[in-house]
């Protein structure tokens, strides 16, 4: 299928996950010199014929000819060359003045740039403190100064770090300041094999600087774990009682639609891993009894409209498609049966993009832009914001949605190649945190005009 120029054929496929300048993304930099399945040309083929599967590299020995391999390694060596040469690929930069938007200018000010390590999820504490995970399963804190704790929060649960796997999410309770649960998912090994894993949900308190009284919320039965090292999902949020989460389909695509399987489901529960008797599949035999909607490919995006209680997500999508839902108590949102995008190798997956008793999405996006991370703007800082959706974006994005009635009115990139997005919340300040990966930092979006001493 794939013809034409090797730079084409290397955008349309692999920019991806490897950058457009091969500096690397949710799969590892190309140009850098580094290679994990040999350096050698054939095995460099391989690696690009056969893929990774496990790890998230698809497979393109059926979609591109041997040519365009033989002519994608060589286009690697010359990118490999030059990075050589400049010490770097193109580097992510802060936008170095306001940023004017539809509605509001901006300044984007960094509050942590050193000391952490692809961070991937904050949270705020009502004391000031903020929580932060970094991927490779540590907890760290940082004060009402955003000074960072030298030492991680110690005693936190084990996390298998491989690929997208890794400590995910953190969430302290609405009740924190009384009950002091903070909750965490990440990619659990599995007690008989420690390469294999699984979502898990569990919550605890911290105690000092260290985790204590750890409950166990959610686990899979053991025989779900898996050496897939992609699509966790993971997203924590509260309403009213109840705690979301949601787990990807650990690329096994098809389970998705089983309700009686873990993957790539949105869950929900009563604080305490209890299953809520008004549950859409609590009386059914073939379904967890967790279930809340069903459908999903990895959603690494959920938040709460305060307004009306309705639960949002975001998903990635496979090579377009990416989604925005609004989620319903029983849905179907279809994944893999009805998608907007593509295998990634180029190859076709569904015809369908509507069906019957299927959800559609609000909105998506084609080409992806690696959805992570949403937050809902209810903050006073950007009047003109409030009650918009912000929607990270991997590929280096920051988006504003607008819905009205139902409806995504307004895509507005507000903040565009400063890093990947990988988490974002409207600050109890009212200021919009951004948590960047690539480089790792934390920025916060500011009106211009309020950037000095407007903390307040
Ligand atoms: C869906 C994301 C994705 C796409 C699309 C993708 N890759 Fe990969 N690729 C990965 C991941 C993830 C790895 C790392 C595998 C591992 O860690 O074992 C990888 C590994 C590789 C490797 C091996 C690197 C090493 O260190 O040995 C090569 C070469 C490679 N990819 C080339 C390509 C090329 C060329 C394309 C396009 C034709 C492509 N990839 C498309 C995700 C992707």
């Amino acid at each position: 299928m794939a013809q034409g120029k090797v730079e084409d054929v290397y955008r349309a496929n692999c920019a991806s996950c490897h950058g457009a300048e091969m500096e690397g993304g949710s799969g590892g930099a190309l140009a850098d010199g580094v290679w994990k399945h040999g350096a050698a040309d054939a095995e460099i083929a391989n690696a690009i014929s056969q893929g990774v599967p496990e790890a998230g590299m698809p497979a393109f020995g059926q979609s591109l000819s041997p040519e365009l391999i033989r002519a994608l390694v060589v286009y690697i060596h010359e990118k490999e060359k030059a990075f050589d040469q400049s010490g770097k690929t193109s580097t992510p930069k802060l936008p170095a003045g306001p940023v004017q938007t539809k509605y509001a200018t901006h300044i984007v000010e960094p509050v942590v740039t050193g000391g952490l390590e692809t961070p991937w999820a904050l949270a705020f504490l009502p004391d000031g403190r903020k929580l932060v995970t970094e991927k490779p399963g540590r907890l760290r804190i940082l004060d009402e100064n955003w000074k960072l704790e030298p030492k991680p929060v110690a005693g936190t649960p084990a996390v298998v770090v491989s690929n997208q796997g890794g400590l995910l999410d953190v969430a302290p309770t609405p009740d924190f300041e009384q009950s002091g649960w903070i909750y965490l998912s990440y990619s659990a090994p599995s007690p008989g094999d420690a390469k294999s894993s699984m979502t898990k949900i569990s919550r605890g308190q911290i105690a000092g600087n260290k985790w204590t009284d750890e409950e166990t919320i959610f686990e899979a039965d053991p025989k779900h774990y898996t050496k897939s090292g992609v699509h966790f999902g993971s997203r924590i949020v509260f309403d009213r009682g109840h705690v979301f989460f949601s787990i990807g389909e650990r690329g096994d695509k098809d389970k998705a639609q089983d309700i009686g399987l873990p993957n790539g489901k949105i869950y929900r529960l009563l604080p305490d891993g209890k299953i809520p008797a008004d549950n859409p599949f609590a009386d059914r035999k073939d379904a967890l009894a967790a279930v809340w909607s069903y459908g999903h490919r990895n959603p690494q995006g959920l938040v709460v409209d305060p307004r009306d209680h309705a639960i949002y997500e975001t998903e990635h999508g496979p090579r377009g498609g990416d989604e925005f839902n609004r989620i319903r108590k029983g849905a179907n949102y279809g994944w893999p049966v009805v998608c907007f995008g593509m295998n990634y190798n180029g190859t076709p997956l569904t015809a369908l993009t509507e069906n019957e008793g299927i959800e559609p999405p609000l909105h998506h996006w084609t080409p992806s832009i690696g959805t992570c991370g949403l937050a809902f703007y209810n903050g006073d800082k950007f009047p003109e914001w409030k009650n918009d959706f912000f929607v990270g974006g991997l590929r280096g994005s920051l988006h504003r949605l607008r819905v009205v009635y139902g409806k995504v009115t307004e895509d507005e990139v507000v903040l565009q190649g400063a890093g990947r997005v990988r988490d974002v919340h409207c600050g109890p300040d009212g200021f919009l945190y951004v948590v960047l990966n690539n480089p790792d930092m934390i920025v916060r979006l500011v009106p211009e005009g309020a950037e000095s001493g407007g903390e307040k």
